[in-house]
């Protein structure tokens, strides 16, 4: 008896540590512990269940790694994403929202995730999209602005999210910011509308005063018709200075970014050329041209372009001097750039203006400068070869004081 029950004894541990050792393993996977094995007993059933076991749990352990590995990539996909994303439910919760998006709430993404979303996006145009989004299972788009210190303007695609059982889950937002767009759109929409303007305004005096040339009696004084043709010949004038400045800017629009070829150019002979091009209404207003260059400074630019940046400058601050004036050009090598600043004391320009006297046919007093044969494409055109030699523009001014313009320009 005794020794059958040492036997029976002997036989239960063989059994039951294994059986305990592969419920210690079997708890490990259920913790979690993918990687843990069990260990393989000597009897044949208990062994083929342990590698049985062993092999779901690699074969899980697999797939869940397969799977963080695309969500980790989605996730990557949808934080680099330049348009906004955002996924709702149908209580307009936030269920995903990537940064593009939370940046336009002025949040981020973690903050936002699971808030209402009408709760963070205040905006009426937005809340109805949201609303329509949900009522609808077809995809629509909307252009909507958000209204903040510099206006966004969004184009908003909205799409009806299904879970796996095809019941409606939410809706799935995507917006991409087209305000650079809109601008430029404007941008060329104005542009479009000054060229006709400024072409038309001295077409219908030509056109009037041939009328009237027509219309004369030969009793007519032959003064008065020098005096039409005067007219006829200064707005003819105006319409082709106003063409080739077209040109020089949709030229020099196409040149930007192409490959540039550049010239050793002494500096002082190519500033006495643009005074030379300006010495008419120099002549004509008695201005003094003080130039202040250093000798044999050699410069790698485009000498034509560059010229006519100067010219232009000098032309403006000829005109806008009063008579007898003087006009400053110093020319000095900086650090790493060649700095020209041309300095006049004539009416200077309001603080206000100075940042869009840069722009296409800005003026500040558009009546006197029509008069004085401007067509507010000068400064344009020099912004556009300063950019193009890589180079920075401004202007420092202070009003009934006189105006600096200073060009630097890297070597
Ligand atoms: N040196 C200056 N002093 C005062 N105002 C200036 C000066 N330079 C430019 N401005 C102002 O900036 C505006 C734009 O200058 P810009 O050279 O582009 O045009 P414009 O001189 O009117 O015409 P144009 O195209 O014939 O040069 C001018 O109309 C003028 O009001
Ligand atoms: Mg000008």
């Amino acid at each position: 008896i005794i020794a059958a029950a040492i036997a029976g004894l002997y036989v239960t541990k063989r059994i039951t540590r294994p059986v305990e050792q592969m419920k210690e393993g079997a708890l490990q996977f259920a913790k979690g512990n993918l990687k843990a094995r069990l260990a393989v007993p000597y009897t044949r059933e208990l062994s083929q269940l342990a590698v049985t076991m062993n092999q779901m749990a690699q074969n899980l352990d697999e797939k869940i790694e397969a799977f963080k590995n695309r969500s980790m990539e989605l996730e990557a996909v949808h934080a680099s994403m330049q348009e906004g994303v955002i996924a709702i439910d149908q209580d307009e919760k936030i269920i995903t929202i990537n940064d593009a998006a939370a940046k336009v709430f002025d949040l981020s993404a973690p903050q936002l995730k699971n808030r209402y979303i009408l709760e963070v996006a205040r905006n009426i145009e937005f809340q109805k999209f949201i609303e329509k989004a949900l009522a609808t299972h077809k995809p629509f788009d909307d252009n909507i602005v958000i209204t903040r210190d510099n206006d966004l303007i969004l184009n908003i695609h909205s799409t009806a999210l299904y879970d796996s059982l095809k019941n409606r889950m939410g809706t799935l937002i995507i917006f991409y910011d087209i305000t650079r767009m809109k601008k430029l759109e404007t941008m060329h929409k104005d542009f479009a509308s000054n060229v006709s303007h400024e072409l038309k305004t001295p077409l219908t005096t030509i056109k009037g005063f041939v009328e009237t040339l027509q219309g004369m009696s030969p009793s007519n004084s032959v003064k008065d018709r020098e005096n039409f043709l005067k007219i006829i010949e200064q707005n003819v004038n105006r319409m082709i200075d106003l063409i080739n400045d077209l040109l020089s800017l949709s030229r020099l629009e196409r040149k930007e970014g192409t490959n540039i070829q550049f010239e050793n150019q002494d500096m002082e002979t190519l500033i006495l050329a643009a005074v030379n091009t300006c010495h008419t209404i120099i002549d004509k207003k008695n201005i003094t041209i003080n130039l202040d260059c250093p000798k044999d400074l050699m410069v790698m630019l485009d000498p034509i372009l560059m010229e006519q940046a100067i010219a232009n400058l000098l032309d403006n601050a000829v005109k806008y001097s009063g008579k007898a004036g003087q006009v400053d050009i110093t020319v000095s090598k900086k650090d790493e750039a060649i700095e020209i600043v041309i300095k006049d004391q004539g009416r200077g320009i309001n603080r206000e203006h100075q940042s869009r006297i840069f722009n296409r046919f800005y003026r500040v007093d558009r009546a006197r400068s029509r008069q004085q044969g401007g067509t507010g494409l000068g400064l344009a055109i020099v912004k556009h070869i300063i950019q193009y030699h890589n180079g920075k523009i401004e202007v420092k001014s202070q009003r009934y004081k006189g105006s600096s313009f200073i060009i630097s320009i890297p070597v």
